[in-house]
């Protein structure tokens, strides 16, 4: 069967080659432990599931969602009030919001809206994988710009040669990031708003992690002055309260990008399942409590962690947010030497930092979603094979 020559240019998804490595040796009776995803163990709090039941129950609720595409009225009114408590961001419910299958599903989506053929659309190396599969599926052309350690990990913007700035439509880039864990400031985003005026580049700041900062201010791209005049903001519940299956989340911001979106999916899907909707709408009214425990369990495992590397010499300093702790390898090995041999003699898998760009290279990647006690597990394994 012949297929879409433009799938020629993705790799696999990285975590779809992980799944059946795990699988393969698991099938051989190993005990494995995977560090390598992002994917809460964590239950979703009660009244969240309570609410799903008893909405699911409601016979008017199994049709096409209310207000389709765009996400029920409600649920885009509770997202309005939300950002405004946390972020301090000022959103028109009926313009400045679509509800989304998961902040993934918008990488996407962005995408179709924003890029055309040929159009070059700047990514963060290392960076989100889902990026570069989607220009890709967009036709688009995809140009990494590094984040590199010494700058924490954020984009020199004043670095990116002006020929490339002017040639690009879109860039994509998250804070609090995956992979680095770095965060962002108002400062920052400042620059980049100015930086997308200058050059008329439309922005994606993908946010799922905005709640998982660590002795931080939560923040938002749209609070500062003229970000919805240059792009558009992800967010998700997948992150903040263990929904990860659920896939609900939200875009907001440029009002010309959201009805670009709207358009896109209004051929695509119809929207998330009221029954979830309602769920998620619970979430975000009362579920603070929970980020708060959420933290506080994040916390004692980066703390935890960091603390059996530093008692084996293996010295690093977390970042302040998500969930991730981006580790340099013990002695400078290449990533996938250090991940292999962690995988061969702990059965641990941590993600290789080069799957994520060039300049994931020479890292690993934790992720914090296991139980505590599978994490003491894997962490004793690693201290065995390095000791
Ligand atoms: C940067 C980033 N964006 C988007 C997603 C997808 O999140 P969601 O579950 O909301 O689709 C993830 C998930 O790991 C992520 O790390």
């Amino acid at each position: 069967m012949k297929t879409a020559k433009r799938l020629d240019n993705i790799p696999p998804y990285l975590f779809m080659e992980l799944r059946s490595k795990i699988a393969k040796a698991r099938a051989e009776g190993t005990d494995v432990i995977s560090l390598a995803i992002g994917d809460p163990v964590d239950a979703t709090p009660k009244p969240i599931i309570d609410e799903l039941c008893k909405t699911a129950y409601i016979p008017e609720n199994h049709r096409y969602p209310i207000d389709e595409e765009k996400g029920m009225f409600k649920f885009r009114e509770v997202v309005t009030k939300w950002y405004g408590e946390r972020y301090q961001v000022k959103l028109d419910p009926a313009k400045e919001i679509i509800a989304l299958i998961g902040s993934k599903e918008g990488v996407h989506h962005f995408a179709m809206a924003v890029v055309d053929s040929q159009d070059t659309v700047l990514m963060t190396d290392p960076g989100y994988p889902a990026y570069r599969a989607n220009i890709f599926l967009a036709g688009g052309e995809p140009h990494n710009i590094s984040i590199l350690e010494q700058n924490n990990f954020l984009p020199v913007l004043s670095d990116i040669p002006s020929d490339i700035a002017r040639d690009a439509k879109a860039f994509y880039l998250n804070y609090p990031n995956n992979p680095t864990g770095a965060v962002a400031n108002k400062k920052f985003f400042s620059e980049l708003v100015e930086f997308a005026k200058t050059y008329d580049i439309a922005i994606c700041h993908d946010n799922p992690y905005s709640e998982i900062v660590f002795g931080q201010e939560r923040l938002s791209f749209l609070s500062v002055e003229g970000a919805k005049d240059v792009g558009i903001e992800l967010n998700s519940l997948s992150k903040p309260y263990n929904m990860t299956g659920w896939r609900i989340g939200m875009a907001m911001g440029n009002p010309d990008i959201i009805a670009a979106i709207s358009k896109v999916k209004e051929n695509v899907d119809s929207g998330v399942f009221n029954a979830i909707q309602y769920a998620g709408i619970k979430a975000l009214e009362i579920e603070t409590q929970n980020i708060d425990k959420m933290l506080d369990i994040y916390e004692k495992r980066r703390r935890f962690v960091v603390d059996t590397l530093n008692s084996i010499g293996w010295n690093y300093t977390p970042p302040n947010g998500t969930f991730y702790l981006w580790i340099p390898t013990l002695n400078r090995e290449s990533s996938i030497d250090f991940a292999t041999m962690l995988f061969e003699k702990a059965s641990v898998v941590v993600a290789a930092g080069s799957s994520y760009g060039k300049h994931g290279e020479g890292y690993i990647r934790i992720s914090l979603t296991v139980s505590d006690k599978r994490l003491q597990e894997a962490m004793q394994r690693i201290k065995n094979v390095l000791m």
